[in-house]
């Protein structure tokens, strides 16, 4: 039935406005959607294939084992929506088993998105796949004229949510469930907390790809914005912070430092953090008291080895 690919993505001067802006507030962050360059998106990638870094593996076994429950409790689909699809790999397994007429796929990284959504249009020829290029967590009512009407699932999978303290968390999901509208639903799956090592661990694994994943946000900005961050003079710092109940990623200056970015200098005190990830974990109640917030109703939840899906509607 077709592949259709639209380009909405932020431009160049969003990457450089929101840069700009992190690296001038205290501490200095930049948003996590930045890391998804095409490296970074192959890091990303890398990273669920790491030994420690169960999270992607465990999501999946969970989906196969529970799929026949999770297709009764879902009903029937015409279109599933899935932002932040990156390679387009999960879905595939929804798609099998619910034979949705449609599916619109986002994400901020458009170029590699549209290399992995458009085999999909070959492998499912019944099946409608629209791909967008954007930022859906700035813009996505920018979606609604791509979406055909019917019974909608929104999936998000992978934790992604974990991207979001609570309350940006809430807002995102209460954007879902516009998008969603009547009859809609929402499958989306997240880390649970859990014992603080094995934690640390798949943030701090022993290959060092979720180091070069961080610091690959440098290198883009060297890339993009003619940055000249010195790579080396910079360390990977991940660490679970169980107050907040989150992992934190920093890039900590190892030396006092100016550098040079968009015709400005910013200057690094030996020591000080450039923040790039909260990467929040759930209970599946208090997830659920979240999703309440945002307009959702649980109609069902599954949990394997540390890891969660819920069902709304
Ligand atoms: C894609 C946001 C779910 O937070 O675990 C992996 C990104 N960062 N390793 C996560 C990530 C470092 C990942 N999410």
């Amino acid at each position: 039935m077709g592949f259709a690919y639209t380009d909405l993505s932020v431009d160049r001067d969003d990457l450089r406005d929101d840069v700009l802006t992190g690296l001038a507030a205290s501490p200095k962050s930049i948003p996590p959607k930045y890391f998804y360059d095409e490296a970074g998106c192959r890091l990303f990638e890398a990273i669920c294939a790491q030994p420690e870094y169960v999270l992607c593996r465990t999501e999946q076994s969970l989906m196969a084992a529970h799929l026949p429950d999770i297709a009764a409790a879902l009903g029937p689909v015409d279109c599933i929506i899935e932002p932040g699809a990156g390679d387009c790999v999960k879905v595939r397994r929804l798609l099998d088993t619910l034979h949705p007429a449609n599916l619109v796929v986002m994400d901020i990284a458009g170029a590699p998105l549209a290399a992995a959504a458009e085999p999909l249009s070959r492998d499912y020829p019944a099946l409608a796949v629209t791909a967008l290029g954007m930022d859906f967590i700035h813009d996505l009512e920018a979606a609604t004229p791509y979406l055909p009407a019917g019974r909608r699932l929104v999936y998000y999978p992978g934790s992604s949510i974990g991207n979001f303290a609570p309350d940006e968390a809430s807002a995102l999901l209460a954007r879902f469930r516009q998008l969603a509208s009547a009859q809609g639903q929402l499958l989306i799956g997240f880390d649970l907390k859990k014992d603080p090592q094995r934690l640390h661990a798949a943030y701090n694994d022993a290959a060092g790809v979720t180091a070069a994943f961080n610091l690959n946000l440098l290198a883009r900005l060297n890339r993009e914005l003619g940055a000249d961050f010195d790579l080396t003079r910079f360390r990977h710092y991940a660490f679970y912070n169980p107050v907040a109940g989150r992992i934190e990623m920093h890039l900590v200056s190892l030396a006092e430092q100016d550098i040079h970015i968009a015709g400005q200098r910013v200057h690094f005190a030996l020591g000080e953090t450039l923040h790039t990830e909260h990467s929040y974990k759930f209970r599946g109640d208090e997830f659920s008291a979240l999703a309440q917030i945002a307009g959702w109703t649980l109609k069902a939840a599954w949990e394997h080895d540390g890891f969660a899906v819920q069902l709304y509607g």
